[in-house]
Formats: structure tokens, sequence, C-alpha cells
């Protein structure tokens, strides 16, 4: 199915919402690109998307809710979602902070301080938009911000969730959690020096 066909007159409200959350990740990259003090913008890249027809139906299907656009939006929160990559681990916090000041935040998952069970790590903010159609008095979308590391995991723990064929679902879920606890090392000694290099660069400038 299209999504014109499932979301029908809803669509251009969640194109609008999509395009509002990828033009403020625009303006914040541009914003950081700009200041002469900061050599690095803290967004990385960014992308999003509106779910398509066929995986909001898998989804519904599967929370055992009805196969309808009422249900996909007033009952899921990401029809519409935008992932943000950033460099460091302050940057994810940055942004973030960002986010909250200019959109309204109905919830806040900190998977950074609080990670999965099996290892996955991501800020993830519930943010909510009010919706010009009546019928659905507002529509949720979902914002995911997170590090290049972060970011590499979830990718490939995404792919391999879906070889169900695996007999050793232990040792894998295992190994991959060793994988995230050390690519959160590895996150934390790059913003060390980053930090360094910056502390550098400011005495450098004193100086
Ligand atoms: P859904 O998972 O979307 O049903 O919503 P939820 O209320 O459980 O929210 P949660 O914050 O747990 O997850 C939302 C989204 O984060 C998912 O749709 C994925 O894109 C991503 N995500 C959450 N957990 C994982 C994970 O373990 N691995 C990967 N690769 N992505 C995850
Ligand atoms: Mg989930």
């Amino acid at each position: 199915m299209t999504k014109e066909a499932f979301y029908g007159a809803y669509l251009p409200e969640l194109e609008r919402i999509f395009q509002e959350l990828m033009d403020q990740a625009a303006d914040l990259r541009r914003e950081q690109e700009q200041e002469q003090t900061a050599d690095r913008s803290p967004v990385e890249h960014y992308k999003g998307r509106i779910k398509s027809a066929d995986s909001m139906l898998a989804k519904l299907k599967r929370r055992g809710l009805p196969p309808t656009m009422e249900a996909a939006l007033t009952k899921n929160h990401d029809a519409v979602g935008i992932r943000i990559i950033c460099n460091f681990t302050r940057d994810v916090y940055e942004v973030a902070q960002r986010f909250k000041e200019q959109n309204s935040v109905a919830e806040e998952k900190d998977y950074i301080q609080n990670p999965k069970e099996n290892g996955y790590r991501s800020y993830h903010m519930i943010v909510r938009f009010p919706c010009g159609i009546g019928g659905v008095q507002e529509i949720l979308a979902e914002v995911q911000i997170r590090t290049i590391a972060m970011d590499c995991w979830a990718s490939l723990e995404h792919q391999l969730k879906y070889k169900k064929h695996v007999t050793n679902q232990a040792l894998i879920g295992h190994e991959l959690k060793r994988c995230a606890n050390e690519l959160a090392s590895a996150d934390v000694m790059m913003q060390t020096i980053q930090e360094l290099i910056e502390d550098e660069r400011e005495a450098g400038e004193t100086a």
C-alpha cells in the first residue's frame, strides 16, 4: 500500500512535520558551522523518514492494534522520525537541549545514561505537533540522537536481528553487548581527546 492510500489527508501534515524537524536539524548544523569559535559542528549528519505503509501495518499488527491510520497516528509515535548523528556524546546532549527549546516534548528516553539490556544506546525524544485536520488532535514524532559509534552499533545490530535462523542467540547477544560496551568506552576516550585539544586551543588563543 502507498503512503497516500494509508495516511490519506494526513500525509501532507506528516510531510509538514517531517520538513519542520529536518529544517531544525539543518539550522542547527548551519549555525554551528558559522560560529567562529567552533571549528566543528555537533551534527555530523541527519536523516529522516515518514514510515512506509507496509512497515507501519506490520508494527500495528505486532502490537495488536487495528490496521488504521487513526491507530498509526494516535497509538504510535514514529510515523515521522528523524535521526541525528553526532561526533561526540557531549554533542548529543547539546542537540537534545536545542530540540527541547524549540519543541513541545512529550517524552524523553535517555538510553545513554540507561542503556537497554542488549547494549543499545541513544537519546530518544517524542515531540508533539498540533494537527491542522480534525479527528486527530496532535501528531507525535520521534527524534533519535546518538553518536557515530552508537549509530554504527544500532545499524549492525538491526541487520543481525533479522537473521533469526541463528541457533546460538545467547552467545551472539552477549558478544553484541560486549561490542556496545567497547564502543561506549571508545566514545568516552574520543570525548576526552576532543576536550584536550579544545583546552589547548583555548590556552593558545589567550596566550
Ligand atoms: P518501538 O520500539 O518503536 O515500538 O517504541 P518504544 O516505545 O519501544 O520506543 P523505543 O525508544 O524503545 O524504540 C524506538 C525506536 O528506537 C525503535 O523503533 C528503533 O528505531 C530504535 N531502537 C530501540 N531499541 C533498539 C535496539 O535494541 N536496537 C536497534 N537497532 N534499534 C533500537
Ligand atoms: Mg522498542
